[in-house]
């Protein structure tokens, strides 16, 4: 499974690539906007970063066919590899994510809020499809829509991966792992919930105070 962080906090991503098995950073126009930096300077930092195997996503802002595909070329020419336009699943997104992928550019099918979307998109040769799993959530069984969609793409024989997205809980996350999700992208916060049990630092601290007190000191040796 990949393993994407949500996010284009460089420090953030700095310590969880410390951490973790990370795949690649994925980012859209909120999040950067939120940032507090200007858009060139997230997308330098994690160009700077982030090594050529780890992959990053950008998301076009232009919502028309043409504006699109020029921000899609632009996106994807910043490094030669591993580099991936998302574009969202309007009309205008779908005629993108075809004609992008007609160039042989990496796509992530995004903003995707069911699994027949998600299934369209994979028909015009997205790379990869974000439904946003808890977004889906306010409105029924999200996780249950994305389990669909990972069978749908098996049964129908179709190479997209689903990159499930907008998680806000680590159980969302668990529970698309236990039905075989090809990818996550999750926020740093989400991973670190993942990670962070409170048991595992009482345990730890368990054994040095039970060394200690055998042994009189903190060390194997
Ligand atoms: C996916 O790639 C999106 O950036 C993201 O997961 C959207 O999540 P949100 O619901 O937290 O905005």
């Amino acid at each position: 499974m990949e393993l994407i962080l949500d996010t284009a906090d460089l420090d953030a991503i700095k310590e969880l690539d410390g951490l973790l098995d990370v795949t690649g950073v994925t980012t859209n126009p909120s999040i950067i906007a939120k940032s507090g930096h200007a858009p060139e300077e997230v997308i330098g930092g994690l160009v700077d970063y982030l090594r050529p195997d780890q992959k990053i996503f950008i998301q076009t802002v232009q919502t028309d066919f043409d504006g699109m595909m020029e921000e899609a070329r632009h996106i994807c020419g910043i490094r030669p590899e591993n580099m991936y336009v998302k574009i969202p699943v309007t009309h205008d997104g779908l005629r993108a994510i075809k004609a992008a992928k007609a160039e042989g550019l990496g796509v992530l099918a995004t903003a995707i809020y069911s699994a027949d979307e998600a299934f369209m998109a994979a028909m015009n040769g997205a790379d990869y499809l974000a439904p946003y799993v808890n977004r889906m959530c306010n409105y029924g069984d999200g996780i249950g829509q994305v389990v669909e969609l990972i069978e749908m793409l098996a049964v129908q024989d179709l190479p997209s991966k689903v990159v499930a997205a907008s998680f806000k809980n680590a159980d969302q996350v668990h529970q698309l792992i236990l039905a075989g999700i090809q990818a996550v992208t999750v926020p740093p916060a989400v991973a670190l919930s993942m990670i962070d049990h409170p048991g595992t630092q009482i345990a730890v601290d368990e054994f040095t105070t039970n060394w200690k007190t055998a042994f009189g000191r903190t060390t194997l040796a």
